[in-house]
């Protein structure tokens, strides 16, 4: 049993939405059986729609039947859990209607909360507002934002403008679940606790890098939510741009919050801008057409519920330069797409090739070391080195082999990311979440991308629904002498 934290009232708005049943419900249940959340702080799970004690409790037990892991629900442990769970029903653009939850939540006026908006981002501001207008923020409320905080630079800081008008910036959490994933905590701790990288990672070693997120599943239902932002908006501007930072970022002074943040928005501040010419060059935009996954057939994205006509991205991949002693010189390669041939996240830091081989012309080719961060579908790390193929032979003939660097598991089950996100918002632990100009450089960068997408300075492509995504995302890596890991 873990150390018990501080008791509080988690408020989810959204409560019965998709996020809320699959992650932040079974995340709270692991922390609360897990010892990480106090048995005497409340969740109330607010939603538009009222249901009975009886309907709600039939709800969350089917959903969190479905949706913990393979033997994670236990009869006694719900009985326990629903006993901190709570009920309240809100129209978010109604004050009145807050005065249920307003009655809950008075009867502890001095408990943190913790509110986390599990809502379309166009009722940010007026929840937020409604919350203070009836009086339920105090100065140890956090605010938590889901992702997308808006759709480009200008929605982003028109809801951020918003926000900041009822909690100040260290009260708001915006959350970017790829940062709570271990291995993606693992990247600090490889690269700044091990002597071994810091002489080698820069531009006199690393020729290039790799960040693939790609997924088989499609849309799952969301059609409304992503035909508004595609792989972008979606995936690029934020999870992929959070692993670039880390990679790329200079060590922190410490892992203070504002330092690790600090670093990671010079990253984005020095990401070049790109011209017409670069965007033509240097990305690629498309969609997913009939094809196959698992030998059964996949329809195409236009298929989808009222998709017919639809121009948005399903798959990205862009060329990324960063402007910096550092990284001058070494591309940063991104892709990310949906109906893809398989689920695979990985990064790939791909080293340079040894200034001269000794082993040339007797029958042994000298693979580039790489290290390769794999974050799914199996999370592990792999260095890739040359070694010896043992034997007599006349010849010194090499083979790549892989080095793994596998940690002990010292907990019975790997805790999600939500699980750990939620802890920290708990704990008033902002380390992992996007600070204001964070998101903003990150949405300065990508505006100048979907404005030329938008001005169709590069043409939509297609890719089978199943395959590893367009022809032109290998040209993009090709054109510069580069294959994709495993490809
Ligand atoms: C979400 C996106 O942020 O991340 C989804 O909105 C995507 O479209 C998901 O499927 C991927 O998350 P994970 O953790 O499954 O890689």
């Amino acid at each position: 049993m873990a150390s018990m934290d501080n008791v509080c009232d988690i408020i989810i708005f959204g409560g019965h939405g998709d996020l809320s049943f699959r992650k932040l419900i079974p995340a709270l249940y692991h922390l609360s059986n897990d010892g990480y959340l106090s048995h005497e702080s409340r969740i109330v799970i607010v939603t538009r729609q009222h249901l009975s004690d009886e309907e709600h409790e039939v709800l969350v037990r089917t959903k969190l039947e479905e949706f913990l892991g393979e033997g994670a629900f236990v009869e006694s442990k719900f009985q326990r859990f629903l006993s901190q769970l709570y009920m309240a029903t809100v129209d978010f653009d109604n004050e009145e209607s807050y005065t249920g939850l307003k009655s809950l939540l008075d009867l502890y006026p001095e408990r943190e909360r913790v509110n986390y908006l599990s809502t379309s981002p166009d009722f940010f501001a007026t929840i937020c507002k409604m919350l203070k207008t009836r009086n339920l923020i105090s100065p140890q409320s956090r605010v938590v934002l889901e992702k997308p905080i808006g759709r480009d630079l200008v929605s982003s800081r028109a809801i951020n403008v918003e926000v900041l008008k009822y909690f100040e910036e260290r009260q708001i959490y915006r959350i970017d679940h790829y940062l709570g994933k271990d291995t993606v905590q693992n990247i600090m701790a490889l690269r700044f606790s091990n002597r071994f990288f810091m002489p080698l990672w820069d531009a006199n070693n690393i020729d290039h890098v790799q960040i693939t997120v790609s997924e088989s599943v499609g849309v799952e239902g969301r059609w409304g939510y992503y035909d508004e932002y595609g792989a972008m908006r979606d995936m690029i501007q934020n999870h992929l741009m959070q692993l670039l930072c880390l990679i790329a970022m200079e060590p922190p002074c410490s892992l203070e919050a504002d330092s690790v943040r600090d670093e990671k928005v010079k990253v984005l501040r020095s990401l070049r801008p790109m011209s017409p010419a670069d965007i033509e060059k240097k990305t690629v935009r498309a969609q997913y057409t009939p094809g196959s996954i698992d030998g059964k057939p996949v329809p195409g994205y236009r298929e989808g519920t009222g998709m017919a006509e639809s121009t948005t991205e399903t798959f990205a991949a862009v060329r990324v330069d960063i402007d910096n002693w550092r990284w001058n010189g070494v591309p940063f390669y991104l892709r990310s797409g949906k109906r893809m041939s398989k689920r695979n996240s990985e990064i790939v830091i791909q080293f340079k090739t040894i200034p001269y081989s000794i082993f040339a012309n007797k029958g042994s080719c000298i693979s580039q070391n790489k290290l390769v961060i794999s974050l799914q579908p199996k999370e592990s790390i792999q260095l890739k080195l040359m070694n010896k193929i043992p034997g007599l032979s006349d010849q010194m003939r090499l083979q790549q082999v892989e080095l793994e660097l596998n940690s002990p598991i010292n907990e019975a089950r790997k805790p999600e990311a939500y699980e750990r996100l939620l802890l920290d918002v708990i704990r008033s632990n902002p380390t992992l979440f996007m600070r204001l100009d964070e998101v903003e450089a990150a949405w300065k960068w990508a505006d100048v991308i979907l404005q030329g997408w938008a001005d169709n300075v590069v043409p939509m492509k297609k890719y089978p629904a199943g395959s590893d995504g367009p022809s032109a995302s290998i040209q993009l890596v090709v054109q510069d002498g580069v294959n994709w890991n495993g490809e």
